[in-house]
């Protein structure tokens, strides 16, 4: 349909992320190849997608692309970024302002105005690819930190829409959220949505408290509940929830791939080619100085040392997808995990048998799924981590309830997985111990351990974390709507 001066789209649902589900790859020879996205939103959204038709505005992840992709189920619409909107918006403002701002200033955030400028030029190119999607009246989900001004500017853009926001990593705390300059545009920016979600309790609160005190807007002031007990901001005639959702994978989908004669087959094989070890321990990350791949490989240094753990029995496996390769932070990381790999394997290997074996590069699908079969003990340790999904892919591939997860307490996932091994990442002490614990388990114990968390992941899929977003962003607008209700 048309207005006056405007074109609507074709799509009553809508989701805009700063990466399409699939990455552009150039090939030496010009052929293009379209690869699986990195990271937790897309492994979360992708089955949401498949299972209701929609499209999707997003980046295809190289400079200067407009190329939209054919993706059974899914509407593309990309939105180019020139080589310098790279380095400012995705690599600069997303990745080396926002991203360590809200992972606890892991590293020193860098504050930055060309950076800034050229997020807001960004954002407003994705609300207006986005106005020219969606239908009338259409459902818009707007995902995560690259984009939190979307919400505000396709409010003003096309007031028919219903918005929705969700941020897939924390939300810092007050006192660190105030450091950023732009504190004030970012918190107003989210406020154009009608429900925005966070994936813990403390986020949404964290952000009630900030639109009080920066936006002057009046909230409710209790504590919110998981997928329960809203929060509200008052925003002139409009009203907009605040909830807590936390988001989780196709549990059932990797539940029966890992029941799969041939997956079963290809564990039994990596164990062999590892030459049979007693324990075969398991991290799964993409390279990045949140996830704590240091403090896996020091704990197991010390385990070492301590003989508490047997070079001759062991074998950890780490891979490790390249990630944000152009940030310097990134750089540093990388050339200090590759030490602590090459210091390990240089004190405890025998030729032809590494302690430790890394690999650099994402591993397709089906063999990731036999690497989590094979694992006796998941290392998941970051320092801090809105959710992470690969803690909860753990789980849903051991229905042989076999398997040990230890897992930090600084991960979304912790509130939810309560039978793993948990520790505090920065008491070393402590990530031994539950290391050593898991290695140890009593095969009775391990079961017992394993199945509550399966009930956990089981219970909770991705599609209860769509149903409940989405469904709460429905009736939001309905009564909203209607000033005699809520
Ligand atoms: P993040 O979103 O910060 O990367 P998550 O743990 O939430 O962290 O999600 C990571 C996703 O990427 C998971 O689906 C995981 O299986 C996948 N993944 C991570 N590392 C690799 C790897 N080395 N090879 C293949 N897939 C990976
Ligand atoms: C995390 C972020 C996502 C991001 C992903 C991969 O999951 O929450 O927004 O897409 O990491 O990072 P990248 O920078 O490669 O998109």
């Amino acid at each position: 349909g048309t207005t006056a001066d405007h074109e609507f789209g074709d799509a009553q649902f809508v989701v805009v992320a700063n990466r399409l589900p699939v990455d552009k790859e150039v090939l030496p020879d010009g052929t293009v190849n379209w690869k699986r996205s990195p990271g937790g939103l897309v492994t979360a959204l992708e089955p949401i997608l498949r299972s209701q038709t929609g499209a999707w505005v997003g980046w295809s992840g190289i400079a200067d692309s407009d190329d939209n992709p054919d993706i059974e189920g899914i509407d593309i619409h990309a939105v180019p970024l020139s080589t310098q909107e790279i380095a400012e918006y995705y690599e600069g403002f997303s990745n080396a302002t926002l991203w360590p701002l809200y992972h606890d200033v892991l590293v020193k955030p860098e504050y930055h105005r060309e950076w800034w400028n050229t997020y807001v030029e960004v954002n407003r190119r994705f609300a207006e690819k986005t106005a020219t999607a969606a239908a009338e009246g259409a459902i818009v989900w707007i995902q995560d930190y690259q984009l939190q001004l979307v919400p505000k500017m396709l409010r003003m853009l096309r007031p028919d829409l219903k918005i929705g926001f969700f941020l897939h990593i924390p939300f810092p705390p007050v006192e660190l959220f105030m450091q950023l300059p732009w504190r004030t545009e970012i918190v107003e920016g989210l406020l154009g949505a009608d429900l925005i979600g966070f994936h813990l309790p403390g986020g949404a609160q964290n952000f009630l408290f900030l639109a009080r005190r920066l936006a002057g807007q009046a909230t409710s002031k209790g504590t919110v509940g998981v997928r329960s007990r809203f929060g509200v901001v008052q925003v002139g005639f409009r009203t907009v929830r605040v909830g807590a959702f936390p988001i989780s994978i196709d549990s059932g989908d990797l539940d029966a791939k890992a029941r799969s004669k041939d997956i079963r087959k290809r564990a039994a094989e990596l164990r062999e080619e590892l030459g049979n070890p007693k324990t075969i321990m398991l991290g799964v990350d993409r390279l990045d100085y949140t996830k704590g791949i240091d403090v896996r490989l020091e704990a197991l240094s010390e385990l070492l040392a301590e003989h508490r753990i047997k070079p001759e029995e062991t074998v950890m496996i780490q891979l490790a997808t390249p990630s944000r390769e152009r940030v310097d932070s990134y750089v540093r990381m990388r050339a200090g995990i590759e030490q602590l790999v090459g210091n390990i394997n240089g004190v405890y290997a025998t030729v032809g048998q590494p302690v430790v074996q890394y690999l650099h590069r994402p591993v397709p699908r089906d063999e990731l799924i036999a690497f989590f079969v094979a694992a006796d003990v998941m290392l998941v340790t970051p320092l801090r981590d809105g959710m992470n999904l690969v803690a909860k892919e753990y789980v849903a591939c051991r229905s042989d309830l076999g398997g040990a997860l230890v897992l930090s307490e600084f991960t979304g996932a912790a509130a939810e997985l309560r039978s793993a091994y948990q520790a505090n990442p920065y008491d070393l002490d402590g990530v031994k111990d539950a290391i050593e614990a898991a290695v140890q388990q009593s095969t009775e114990d391990g079961r017992k351990r394993m199945r509550a968390l399966r009930r956990q992941v089981l219970a909770h899929d991705v599609a209860t974390w769509a149903e409940s977003f989405l469904g709460t962003l429905e009736s939001v607008t309905e009564t909203a709507a209607d000033p005699n209700r809520g």
